[in-house]
């Protein structure tokens, strides 16, 4: 019985340390999605999104990876949206804002949802 249960609080803690590793706290999004800056670099709060929506809403799964466009319902890829220039250095008018934060935000009548120094700081 005793060996039962150590054995259970091994699976346990291992799993707990691989969700740890793999949901991410808080995100650079700038660096991870290879774009270059002329506002501060967006830290994305990710653990306490996690607390207030579905994964679902953000992501094409309940494990993560792929995103959504809250927009439109499909693949949201802003890497790609980097490499063709629509999310670019400078541009104010860019589908991170427009097909997924801002889009949520005001949905969700987020407070200061769309004021530049909430996520550009
Ligand atoms: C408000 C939107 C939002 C919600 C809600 C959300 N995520 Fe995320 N998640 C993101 C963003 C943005 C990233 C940054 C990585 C990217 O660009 O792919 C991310 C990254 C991740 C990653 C790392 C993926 C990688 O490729 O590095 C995992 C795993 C993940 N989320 C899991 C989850 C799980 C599980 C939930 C629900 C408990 C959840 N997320 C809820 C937006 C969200
Ligand atoms: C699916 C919905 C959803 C999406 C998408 C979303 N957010 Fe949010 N966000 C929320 C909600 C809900 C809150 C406010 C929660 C509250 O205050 O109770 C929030 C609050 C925030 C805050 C304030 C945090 C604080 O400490 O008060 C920041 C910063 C933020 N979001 C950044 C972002 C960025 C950057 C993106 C895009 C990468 C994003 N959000 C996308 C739902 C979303
Ligand atoms: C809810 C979150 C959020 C708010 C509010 C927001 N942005 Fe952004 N913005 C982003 C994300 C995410 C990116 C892409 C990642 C990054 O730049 O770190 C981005 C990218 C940009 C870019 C392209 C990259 C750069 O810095 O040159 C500009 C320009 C920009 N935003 C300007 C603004 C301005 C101006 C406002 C206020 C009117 C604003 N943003 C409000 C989330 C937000």
């Amino acid at each position: 019985m005793k060996k039962i249960v150590i054995a259970m609080l091994v699976v346990f803690s291992v799993a707990l340390v691989a969700f740890a590793a793999t949901s991410p706290e808080k995100v650079n999004l700038a660096e991870q999605w290879g774009l270059d800056t002329k506002k501060p670099a967006v830290e994305f709060p990710h653990a306490f999104h996690q607390t207030k929506n579905e994964c679902i809403e953000c992501h094409m799964t309940a494990e993560g990876g792929a995103l959504k466009s809250i927009k439109t319902g499909k693949e949201f890829n802003p890497k790609a949206l980097v490499a063709s220039g629509d999310i670019k250095k400078g541009k104010t008018k860019n589908p991170a804002h427009d097909e997924f934060c801002w889009e949520c935000h005001k949905a969700k009548k987020v407070p200061k949802g769309k004021s530049c120094s909430t996520c550009h700081k």
